[in-house]
Parts: C-alpha cells; sequence; structure tokens
C-alpha cells in the first residue's frame, strides 16, 4: 500500500514512518514546508494516488493554545478538514489522530471511545472540532486517539525527566493526573493494525494498556535508568499552575486490540540515563 503521512516529520509521524518502511510499505512523510495542510490546494497537490493518508500534522502546544486558539482551530479543525475532504475526493482511506483532551477528565472509568466530548481547553476544542469536521466529511474515516505520546524523535517527558535528574536531586511530578503513556512506536503499531484489519469508520483508542500517573511514570524512568525511584516526589496539579488545565483522569477504554502496557513500552524504547542530554 502506498501511504502518505501529513505531519510526518513530527514525533509520532517520524515513528510510523519508519515502521511502515521497515514492513516493506510505500510511505512519504510530509512536514508543513512540503504541505501545509492549511492549503486546500497544496493537499490536493499532494495526494494524489495514495492507498491511505494518516493525519498526524497537529498545532501540539497545548499551553500556548489558550491565546492562539484561531490559530490552532485553523490547523487542527479546518485543515483537518480539508485533509478529509481531499481523502473523500481520492478514495484515500483516512486516518485522523485525535486526543484524550477531547474529553473533561472528570469520568472515574475508562473513556467508551462513544462518550459525549467535553473539551476543557482550547486545544481541546480545536482537536474536538477536527473529529466532527473529519467525521462529518469523510465518514469513513479512522479516528484515532491517543494520549501522553513519548518517541525517540520529539522533545518529551521521558527526555526531560531524565535532563531535570541529571541538574536536581529530587524532582516533585504530579501525582493527581492519571493515564497512559504511550510510546509513539506502540501508537504506530496500533495504526498500521486498524488500517490492515479493515475497521469500518469510527473513533477507536490508541494509548497503551494499564494506566498510572505522571508521578508514577517518572519513577518507572528511574528505575530503567538504573536511577533511585524514591528521588521522584508526589506533588499535585495545583502545585504546577498552567495555562490550559489538564485532565485529571485521561484513561481511555480500549478494544480487543492487542497492545502493550505502558511500562512494557517504555523498556521496549529503552531508557539510559544520558538520554535526556543534549
Ligand atoms: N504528544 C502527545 O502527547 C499527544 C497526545 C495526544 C494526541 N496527540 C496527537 O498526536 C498527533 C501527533 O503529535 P506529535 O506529538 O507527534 O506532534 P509534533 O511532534 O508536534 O508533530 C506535529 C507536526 O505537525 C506538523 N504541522 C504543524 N502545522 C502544520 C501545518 N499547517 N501543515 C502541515 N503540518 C503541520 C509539524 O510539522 P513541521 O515540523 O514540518 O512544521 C509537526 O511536525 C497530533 O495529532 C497530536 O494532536 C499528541
Amino acid at each position: 500500500m502506498r501511504w502518505l503521512v501529513t505531519g510526518g516529520r513530527g514525533m509520532f509521524g517520524t515513528d510510523l514512518t519508519l515502521l511502515l518502511q521497515e514492513r516493506g510499505e510505500q510511505v512519504v512523510p510530509v512536514g508543513s514546508a512540503e504541505c501545509d495542510i492549511r492549503s486546500l490546494d497544496a493537499v490536493r497537490e499532494t495526494m494524489r494516488d495514495f492507498d491511505v493518508v494518516v493525519n498526524a500534522a497537529a498545532w501540539t502546544a497545548v499551553d500556548d493554545a489558550e491565546t492562539h486558539e484561531a490559530e490552532a482551530f485553523a490547523i487542527n479543525a479546518t485543515a483537518a478538514r480539508n485533509v478529509a475532504l481531499v481523502a473523500r475526493e481520492t478514495g484515500t482511506r483516512m486516518v485522523q489522530i485525535s486526543t484524550d483532551y477531547v474529553f473533561d477528565g472528570t469520568a472515574t472509568e475508562p473513556y467508551e471511545p462513544d462518550h459525549p466530548q467535553n473539551p476543557q481547553s482550547a486545544y481541546g476544542r480545536t482537536k474536538a472540532a477536527g473529529e466532527w469536521a473529519v467525521r462529518a466529511t469523510n465518514p469513513d474515516a479512522l479516528i484515532v486517539r491517543t494520549a501522553w505520546l513519548y518517541g525517540e524523535h520529539g522533545p518529551n517527558f521521558v527526555k526531560t525527566m531524565l535532563r531535570l535528574a541529571g541538574e536536581r536531586e529530587t524532582l516533585k511530578v504530579v501525582d493527581d493526573q492519571k493515564g497512559q503513556p504511550t510510546w509513539t512506536r506502540d501508537l504506530a503499531a496500533y495504526v498500521l493494525d486498524v488500517v490492515d484489519t479493515g475497521a469500518p469508520g469510527g473513533y477507536y483508542h490508541g494509548t497503551a494498556a494499564g494506566q498510572t500517573t505522571w508521578h508514577g511514570f517518572t519513577r518507572e524512568i528511574f528505575v530503567l535508568a538504573g536511577m533511585d525511584p524514591d528521588r521522584v516526589q508526589p506533588c499535585t496539579t495545583a502545585d504546577f499552575p498552567r495555562p490550559a488545565p489538564r485532565p485529571g483522569y485521561s484513561v481511555l477504554a480500549h478494544d480487543d486490540r492487542q497492545r502493550r502496557s505502558w511500562d512494557e513500552g517504555l523498556r521496549a524504547m529503552g531508557v539510559t540515563a544520558n538520554a535526556g542530554r543534549p
């Protein structure tokens, strides 16, 4: 199959491209310089003769979106619709990558794919609008929500914690947000699986199995890096005020597809104490 990855130079897009190449698929990753998806003409020019398009392009600066919601909306909603429209015109299967931030984070059990959206942040509103625009334009599209992504090809939480570990004796990390840390390569494998099995259009949850808090995640990073996990101390969200509200509970319910737990994914990526150094 021929795959197009918009946002293909980002953290997830890079891992998806590499996995597709390893599996012998034909893949063309495009960044914003090659295909700015805000331009319908650019999308039409780029999306020729592909079987699948994965839209991994997004405004991902969650806090900045609070003061730049219109710009974030232009990429996360209006431009996602451009991809959906051209995918429909060309008969290309579309995968739209979305987020746990479309939910309000107040649940006490995992969010089912059809749970009503209720985003609490500007970023969440723009991604929720993107889901709606893609579904309305292209009902065959697969909306794959993910959360707490980390990967080798981006500035991510694992690298940040390892860098801080080199700078401080103890770290305070939030222990009142629950989620599913997900390796970008595991998300890529999930996307391949839903496409390969011809899953029907709709919502899918591409997060790791199990759940933890940022504090629990960081302790595991320390263990794998051979450092003392007791250097990681718990704190609350209120201790670290941020412009955008964070969902307290971001656990997404899963279908029967095979997936790794968050800690197996972390082990598979590999963590070494010097990985956080530039
Ligand atoms: N990171 C997370 O924890 C997380 C959690 C839940 C969901 N997600 C979703 O997962 C997807 C991938 O996220 P990521 O972490 O891999 O993001 P990322 O590293 O920030 O990559 C996003 C890419 O989008 C591209 N992009 C931005 N504006 C564009 C435009 N106008 N036209 C074309 N490309 C544009 C950028 O390309 P250039 O670099 O070429 O400008 C960038 O490489 C996104 O849909 C995000 O919303 C991420």
